[in-house]
């Protein structure tokens, strides 16, 4: 890769090389067949010898799966087998490296995939197989990583016009966004990241507009339906040198705080920006209250999930490590500069999570809804993104309560009740409801919420039902639509109960 900005390989060397790939059936699910499950886990651990146990046929599959994935080295002659009339082109354009007699990949090539279809895809080589070192040069293309496959599967994928991939490295979600986009942008700083993601565009036949530049610089003025965005979230202080895939170069969360300050101007309208971002918990203020301050005055709705909290020195370990300093000689120099920054900074943890955010299609006041979240959540769940921002837009158009009151309302089909208590006695001591799809949200109830959303059928409407149960529990009428009306707001937001439609 001499010059990042040329294309990596002619049009026709990457028609055959497709060609190649796609005879030899180097697939997803034929890679994992082939390794098996105890070497496909195996290579997830990093650790490779099962899998060269498990590729010794000499099929061009195997020849593939070794050269790629295990980044073993293979017989010149097997890799022309697997890829005729290829090595030396791809050679040429340090793809592979040729010795004496023997070929090995300088970068990775593997077959990626989720429901819908397959895909080839190339990045930077995985680092560290079998214990090696896991240091890398500072504009390293990372492959797909979990925190890729995390946004992957929030993205809300209705059919849109225009997407934006930003931060696009290796192009693995500009891949997914051709499923659903009629036209995709995909940006980086990093030109190594932007010729990657070419070829990747052009070995699976998709049209990506590939541009260079920082945050949204490289599409000024421009509007999207959908952005999704990986950033380089590490917080840090931004003073040591740099790996482009994780560290923005600013310090804290900084970049985080531009991408979504900046998102809404590119939101056209309806539109959706999301983004996977890590946020500081600073001393006397609470995570909710910062971000809140970002998403000030830009008029977009917002669903905002924190699903974990990392404690200042947990953090540092974890992202030291996974620049390979871990035992280096200066670890422990590294490790107290980038506490003693935290403690300066009166950061006291750092949040990661998921913010959606939405421009309203008609000017209104946004909706916000900032939570915590740690369970485990439906896989995919960009359906639930989508589904939270109507269920939001539905209540709005109830307005008041009187509307709520007047609308009939239908639990959700994936709603259990589970009520426990001691054996024998007649009335439970906890009720809760749980969903089994989306969040997987639970909510405690009592015996009047329990009866309310029993009776959400649709054929009543929410005021004849809660009249039904004064009557029934001999409670005050107008006391239970006052204690429960919220209650049930946030049941609608939550995705508990649905509004039905009128018909
Ligand atoms: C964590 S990687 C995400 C790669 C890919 N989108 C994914 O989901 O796996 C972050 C990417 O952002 C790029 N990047 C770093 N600084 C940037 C900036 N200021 N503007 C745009 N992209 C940037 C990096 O080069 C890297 O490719």
């Amino acid at each position: 890769m001499d010059d990042p900005a040329a294309d990596l390989l002619a049009p026709d060397v990457v028609r055959r090389l497709a060609e190649a790939l796609r005879a030899a059936g180097f697939g997803y699910d034929a890679v994992a067949g082939l390794l098996g499950p105890v070497a496909h886990a195996a290579l997830s651990r990093n650790e490779t010898t099962p899998g060269l146990r498990a590729t010794t046929g000499g099929s061009p599959l195997a020849t593939l799966t070794r050269l790629w994935p295990l980044q073993a080295t293979v017989a010149v002659a097997d890799a022309e087998r697997a890829l005729p009339g290829l090595v030396d082109d791809l050679c040429r354009a340090g793809l592979l490296e040729r010795s004496v007699g023997e070929v090995r990949a300088r970068v990775d090539l593997r077959p990626y995939a989720d429901d819908s279809r397959d895909w080839w895809v190339v990045s930077d080589l995985t680092p560290g197989l079998d214990g090696a070192g896991v240091r890398v040069s500072a504009d390293h293309v990372l492959g797909i990583s979990s925190a890729s496959s995390s946004l992957a599967q929030l993205t809300v994928r209705e059919p849109v016009l225009r997407a934006l991939d930003l931060g696009t490295g290796c192009g693995v979600q500009a891949l997914h966004l051709a499923e659903h986009a009629r036209e995709i942008v995909a940006t980086d700083v990093n030109q190594r990241a932007l010729a990657m993601t070419r070829l990747n565009a052009a070995l699976n036949d998709v049209q990506v507009d590939v541009r260079p530049g920082s945050l949204y610089e490289p599409v000024a003025g421009e509007l999207f339906d959908l952005v999704v965005t990986n950033p380089p979230f590490v917080v840090s202080p931004a003073t040591g040198e740099r790996l482009v895939y994780r560290d923005s170069g600013l310090p804290g969360d900084e970049m985080v705080r531009r991408v979504v300050t900046q998102a809404p101007r590119h939101l056209a309208p309806g539109g959706i920006a999301q983004v996977l971002a890590n946020w500081v918990h600073r001393r006397g203020e609470p995570w909710q209250e910062r971000i809140e301050g970002w998403l000030a005055g830009t008029g977009v709705d917002a669903w905002v999930v924190q699903r974990e909290v990392a404690d200042p020195a947990a953090y540092v370990e974890l992202w030291l490590k996974d620049a390979g300093l871990h035992g280096a000689a200066d670890y422990l120099r590294r490790y107290d500069t980038w506490l003693s920054w935290f403690e300066e900074q009166g950061i006291e943890g750092i949040g990661f999570g998921w913010l959606h955010l939405r421009r309203p299609a008609t000017d209104r006041e946004p909706v916000r809804h900032l939570e915590e979240w740690p369970y485990e959540v439906e896989q995919p769940l960009g359906a639930e993104v989508a589904d939270r921002f109507r269920r939001g837009d539905r209540l709005r158009d109830l307005g008041t309560d009187e509307g709520l009151l007047a609308a009939r309302l239908v639990v959700r089909a994936d709603v259990r009740e589970e009520t426990a208590g001691r054996p024998g006695q007649a009335d439970p001591e906890t009720i809760v409801l749980r969903q089994q799809r989306g969040m997987r949200r639970a909510h405690q109830a009592d015996t009047v919420l329990a009866g309310l959303v029993g009776a959400c059928d649709g054929e009543l409407t929410l005021g004849q039902i809660l009249d039904a149960l004064a009557t029934l529990l001999d409670h005050d009428a107008a006391m239970l639509r006052e204690g429960y009306l919220d209650e049930v707001r946030g049941l609608v937001a939550d995705g508990f109960l649905e509004v039905a439609l009128p018909g």
